[in-house]
């Protein structure tokens, strides 16, 4: 009974309060037995409530999730951290998720189960209608940018971000010119094969298959190139397993693709061989180009990553995990070298350090 009140209340109260207001009256009225009686809104923390749970292919499912009034409206492309306690032993695991979709005050993950992935498994046996789960506000800089041509590269579940600003692109008046470039394994396992041959309309979308023998074994860069000609104009958007994404970044290195046009959404933290305990030994001058901001870090100091060094100043760079695993603290390297977290001209402040005495970011 109470569950069902609740089940009508908390999207009525979103939609129609708004999360400012929601926020306002949960503040001013929190206590034990209001927390008890409903946690989602009466909480401190970021929640989101499990509204539908749909299976997109054997092993990939959608999570509709609505959240409470701490959670700040996303932008498509951004993803959540979701903290499980999977083991039920009181600690929590993190794992971070792109958002498939946003939809007013909905968003939703779409989840592919990993046997080894402790949170995806979690999700895929235990998530349930009605359950609570921990989520962060959203985070991330891959999201659009107002450019004219877009290439969207992506594989397996990478697709997820991609296809959220595809989608957001599709519903605008006037969009830009959009190429995608989907590889999936199977037809049986394309996630969003159906929503994506609706929005083919107006778009270059080409779906291929790893494991159709039908299709022959073309190599991946061959098919892009031929796929996409103009594809050293377009900007790109390149989110997938990591050997799909080396093999890309190589082919773009290779024809000398323009690397600040490209966006890549990872969730790991990349191996770049780089010794990072040998360390910078002179003064540095790091300058935020965008804020125009400058600060500058002591030898001693070297070896601090730039996102420790920055704060040490005072300075806020946005960030997530401070691991190198969620992408959110993602800037261009402008001029200047860095050594460790680095991806082409992408760099990573949490996880790198100042390599010359003038380092210049976006
Ligand atoms: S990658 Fe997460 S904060 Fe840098």
């Amino acid at each position: 009974m109470l569950n069902n009140i609740r089940t009508t209340i908390h999207p009525w109260a979103i939609e129609k309060l708004g999360r400012d207001w929601l926020e306002y009256i949960a503040s001013n009225t929190m206590n034990v037995v209001t927390e008890k009686l409903d946690p989602f809104i009466w909480s401190y923390d970021c929640k989101a409530k499990i509204l539908e749970i749909r299976q997109e292919t054997p092993d990939t499912k959608t999570f509709v999730l609505l959240p409470n009034q701490h959670f700040k409206q996303p932008l498509p492309g951004q993803h959540i951290e979701l903290s499980v306690d999977v083991e039920n032993t009181g600690t929590t695991i993190s794992r971070c998720y792109s958002l498939s979709e946003i939809d007013g005050d909905r968003v939703s993950i779409t989840v592919k189960h990993n046997p080894e992935g402790k949170i995806s498994s979690w999700l895929h046996s235990n998530a349930k209608v009605g359950m609570l789960l921990n989520i962060s506000s959203p985070r991330g800089r891959f999201v659009y940018r107002d450019q004219k041509k877009l290439l969207f590269i992506c594989a397996g579940a990478g697709i997820t971000p991609c296809f959220s600003i595809l989608k957001a692109l599709d519903n605008q008046p006037t969009r830009p010119d959009i190429a995608f470039y989907y590889r999936s394994r199977t037809p049986g396992e394309t996630i969003f094969k159906n929503q994506l041959d609706r929005i083919q309309n107006g778009s270059t979308i080409n779906i291929s298959y790893s494991r159709d023998t039908a299709q022959g074994t073309s190599y991946l860069p061959n098919q892009l190139l031929e796929a996409y000609p103009d594809l050293k104009e377009r900007d790109i958007y390149l989110c997938g397993p990591e050997p799909f994404k080396n093999d890309v970044l190589k082919y773009l290195e290779s024809i000398e693709y323009d690397l600040n046009k490209l966006e890549i959404e990872h969730f790991i933290r990349m191996d770049t061989g780089i010794d990072q305990t040998r360390k910078f030994d002179e003064d540095v001058t790091v300058l935020l180009k965008s804020r125009n901001v400058s600060f500058t870090i002591e030898a001693k100091d070297c070896d601090k990553t730039l996102l420790e060094a920055a704060e040490e100043k005072g300075i806020h760079l946005e960030h997530g995990c401070r691991s190198g695993m969620c992408g959110t603290c993602r800037t261009h390297l402008v001029s200047g070298q860095v050594t460790g977290n680095q991806l082409g001209k992408s760099i990573y402040p949490c996880t790198a350090y100042p390599a010359s005495a003038h380092v210049v970011l976006e």
